[in-house]
């Protein structure tokens, strides 16, 4: 039973070979550059917009830990059952559940969603929240000062980590019972921006404060960092509340049989990172 991990380098790949690592499953990862890796998992060289440059590696693995938004992602599957595969794990978004599904993050995760339920190959659907990772965002903030510039001030969020995701991708392609289910994932607690200042600047030992941006800053700071269609999904997402990133679910624990794993845990392993 060996999975082949894609994004291995990534927040969320990193986190199932880590969760395969622990649970002792051998693993191949699908990297672009050389990374550490833990024993029993083996780098594979690839390209994921272009299927060919890993096919060979294909041989032997039973379960796929896909990332969503890639080129050509029907041939990749294709021959993954042509080589026997029998599973995929997709790693889609909570907005593909949201009130409003027109927009580009929504889009590219609904078509690799519908790609993996065409390819006859048994799936799972990752449904996650919003990542424990993305705090990273802030990191440039911290490095010039105390003062965090937080969006989307007054919306509580479930963040999840990225390991609760991994534990559940590992459960999805190894045991019965995960097929044909799309699983919304969450952590334990909905907590507003400066709550997660708060509970960083505790982990970091440093005094954060959060500035509450208005709507039009962040606005204007979303559509200054990344494409237009994706500030507009993610505006979208959290000021006109396309999607529910609040309320908590109990997916992690019913799957993994623990509870999800918290932000002060995450902010406590990664604290490293933000100095
Ligand atoms: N962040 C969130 O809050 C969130 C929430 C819900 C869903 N998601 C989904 O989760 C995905 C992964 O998030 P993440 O935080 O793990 O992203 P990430 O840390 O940026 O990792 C992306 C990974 O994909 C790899 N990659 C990129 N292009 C590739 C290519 N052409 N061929 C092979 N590998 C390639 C990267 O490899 P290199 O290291 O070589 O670049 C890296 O390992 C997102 O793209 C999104 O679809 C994210």
């Amino acid at each position: 039973m060996t999975v082949l991990v894609t994004g291995a380098s990534g927040n969320a790949g990193s986190a199932v070979v880590a969760s395969l690592a622990a649970a002792g499953l051998p693993g191949r990862a699908l990297v672009r550059k050389a990374v550490e890796l833990p024993d029993g998992i083996e780098p594979v060289s690839g390209d994921l917009n272009q299927p060919d440059s890993f096919a060979d590696s294909l041989a032997g693995v039973s379960g796929i830990f896909l990332l969503s938004g890639y080129d050509r992602v029907e041939e990749l599957l294709a021959k993954a059952a042509e080589a026997g595969v029998r599973r995929v794990a997709l790693l889609s978004s909570s907005s593909v559940v949201g009130k409003s599904t027109d927009n580009a993050v929504a889009a590219y995760h609904l078509a690799a969603e519908k790609a993996v339920t065409a390819s006859g190959l048994e799936w799972t659907f990752l449904r996650p929240n919003s990542f424990m990772s993305n705090t990273l965002r802030w990191l440039d903030q911290l490095r010039a000062g105390d003062e965090v510039r937080v969006q989307f001030p007054d919306v509580p969020i479930s963040t999840i980590h990225p390991r609760d995701i991994g534990d559940v991708a590992v459960r999805a392609l190894t045991d019965d019972g995960h097929a044909s289910t799309a699983y919304r994932l969450t952590g334990p607690v909905a907590l507003r921006p400066a709550e997660q200042v708060e509970i960083l600047g505790r982990a970091l030992g440093r005094n954060l404060t959060a500035r509450e941006l208005s709507r039009a800053e962040t606005h204007a700071e979303l559509f200054a960092s990344m494409p237009a269609q994706y500030a507009s999904a993610i505006e979208g997402f959290f000021a006109e509340g396309n999607v529910d990133e609040t309320t908590v679910t109990d997916t992690v624990a019913t799957v993994t049989g623990h509870a999800p794993r918290t932000l002060e845990q995450w902010t406590q392993e990664n604290a490293a990172l933000f100095r």
